[in-house]
């Protein structure tokens, strides 16, 4: 038996319930891991409200851990008892002591990197290195906005953009937030809680616009961020913290000839390939300093529904991890 956290019926932070689970043991193909650290992640919120279905009920949330791995099934596996091991994407539940795992799903940590760390960014930087690198590729020149710029993938997000050289604009609801962003390379911080960002955004422009828009706010940002882009630009929506947008016409596109997409992860991590390059790239960013990790927030993981409470509440910047 092991500690985990349930969620028996959807509903508020206070549904996650702190419970014994029973462990197997590996299969095939799988590895036996206990987790050092956890990544809190938006989506676990999605799925504990029913936004989006689990695959199964009840269900442990949790898409991102890093850990050591404690016994591994038969068939290669090509990890061993005892290598430090992140994941993150799927398959649910890492909100555990330990998990079983498809070995294939996971990657080795560099040991110059800490767990806590590891488990801080897995998610978001390779969020992020996806959503800068192909989703757009971001270049020297661009002007991009990014909304919610002080959170876990908008910090990572302004900070390598700011690297790759392009000129970055980022909303955010406090003057602590603002603060942060600005030092995370933001070079124009919008408190869009205050002031109108369409305009403010044209301002900066000079009545341009922006070649993309990374809109992770969803219902609230949406309109405003179509209205932000410039001729040709990429309306790269990928969350909904304040809500789900409300259906757009394909017509809305055609004044300014935009291009339009909803990404997830998942698609961009298919092949074994694209996880382990993805994820190289986000640790060797972390190592180089391109990436300054902002684990701003650790709770014990048995106060996981406090940690969504504050994640929710946009109570939270940077990361948030539960420590085991
Ligand atoms: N598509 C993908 O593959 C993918 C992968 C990872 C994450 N995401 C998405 O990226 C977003 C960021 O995830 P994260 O884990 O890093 O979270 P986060 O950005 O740290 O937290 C959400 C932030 O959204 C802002 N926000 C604006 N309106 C909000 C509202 N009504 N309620 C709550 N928050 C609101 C808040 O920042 P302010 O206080 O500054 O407004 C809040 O801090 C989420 O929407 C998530 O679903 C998508």
């Amino acid at each position: 038996m092991v500690k985990a956290l349930r969620v028996h019926e959807l509903g508020g932070p206070e549904v996650l319930k702190w419970e014994d689970v029973e462990m197997g043991e590996p299969k095939e193909g799988e590895i036996r891991v206990k987790n050092k650290a956890i990544g809190i992640n938006f989506i676990d919120v999605y799925f504990r409200k029913g936004v989006y279905k689990a695959p199964t009920m009840p269900f442990t949330p949790g898409v991102e851990a890093v850990g050591e791995v404690v016994a591994v099934g038969p068939g290669p596996t090509g990890r061993k008892v005892g290598d430090i091991v992140a994941y993150a994407g799927g398959p649910m539940g890492s909100y555990a002591e330990e998990q079983i795992l498809p070995a294939s799903k996971v990657v080795p940590v560099p040991p110059s990197i800490d767990p806590v760390i590891a488990a801080s960014v897995m998610a978001k930087g390779m969020t992020a290195q996806f959503l800068l690198h192909r989703c757009f590729k971001v270049e020297k020149g661009h002007t991009i906005l990014v909304h919610a710029a002080a959170g876990g993938v908008g910090s990572l997000l302004c900070q390598w953009a700011n690297a790759l050289g392009a000129t970055v604009i980022g909303t955010v609801s406090t003057k602590e937030k603002a603060a942060q962003a600005k030092d995370d390379g933001c070079h124009h911080v919008i408190l869009y809680t205050e002031e109108d960002f369409v305009s403010h955004v044209k301002e900066i422009t000079s009545g341009n616009g922006v070649d993309v828009v990374y809109d992770s706010v969803g219902k609230d940002t949406f309109q405003g961020s179509l209205e932000c882009l410039k001729i040709r630009g990429y309306m790269v929506s990928f969350g909904q913290s304040s809500g789900t947008p409300d259906p757009v016409p394909l017509s809305a596109l055609a004044p300014k000839s935009l291009f339009l997409t909803r990404p997830s992860l998942m698609q961009y991590t298919i092949t074994r390939d694209e996880l382990l390059e993805a994820a190289g790239e986000v640790f060797a960013s972390v190592a180089s300093g391109v990436l300054k990790v902002r684990v701003n927030h650790t709770y014990p993981l048995s106060e996981a529904a406090k940690a969504h409470a504050d994640l929710e509440g946009r109570k939270t910047s940077g990361s948030v991890v539960l420590i085991p």
